[in-house]
């Protein structure tokens, strides 16, 4: 269908903005069950980057779910939704030159795959944080679990909603079974070499 949008050719290139930066914009994809750890990781990691001096941006779930996305729910059209509209805003950043870690549930491979497809899968790099669900259960941080077990929140992941875990990720995170250091270098290891230019 012809929807009459033109976009504009920018005259200022991805590469010439990446050229500045001296590094390549890469998106670190975080996905788990809640009560997985994902937040913890993802900022540990974001956090390091910094350190080393890296241009970076943390996007994560219950913050996107505050403000540009508060208008999304938890059924499984929703959170196609809330990770499409994530991962137009991750190719946005990535094409400022920023390396781009998020932590969200995305319970679903196929979404995970249209955010690989996006933003080009050389520059997308999973982490699967690997966390047996009685364990968040039982961490249960904010009381959700306690809530979705009597039906007082509905749809909720691992519970009455699906998780498809990761087959092939390219980091694999046992949260319950590594210390947070570890699995912060796990990931930094991984990207290290495809970061700077
Ligand atoms: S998704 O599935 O990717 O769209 O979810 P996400 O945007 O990451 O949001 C997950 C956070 O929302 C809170 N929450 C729920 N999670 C799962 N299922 C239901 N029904 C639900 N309702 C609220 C919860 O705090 C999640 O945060 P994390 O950090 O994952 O615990």
């Amino acid at each position: 269908m012809e929807n009459h949008i033109h976009p504009t050719v920018f005259k200022v290139s991805r590469k010439q903005r990446q050229s500045r930066l001296k590094q390549s914009p890469k998106l670190i994809w975080f996905t788990g069950l809640s009560g997985s750890g994902k937040s913890t990781v993802a900022n540990a990691v974001e956090s390091q980057l910094f350190e080393y001096g890296y241009m970076t941006y943390l996007l994560d779930g219950d913050n996107i779910r505050t403000g540009l996305n508060k208008d999304l729910g938890f059924s499984d059209e929703d959170r196609i939704e809330n990770i499409r509209r994530i991962a137009e805003v991750a190719k946005l950043m990535m094409d400022a030159g920023l390396l781009v870690v998020s932590a969200f549930i995305s319970p679903f491979r196929d979404e995970r795959k249209m955010v690989a497809d996006l933003v080009g899968e050389e520059n997308f790099l999973e982490v699967f944080v690997d966390c047996p669900i009685e364990v968040c259960e039982q961490r249960d941080v904010k009381g959700l679990y306690a809530k979705a077990r009597k039906g007082i929140i509905k749809n909720f992941t691992g519970i009455d909603s699906p998780y498809e875990a990761p087959i092939k990720p390219a980091v694999h995170i046992h949260s319950d079974k590594e210390e947070l250091t570890s699995s912060v270098q796990k990931v930094i290891q991984t990207i290290s070499a495809s970061i700077s230019h």
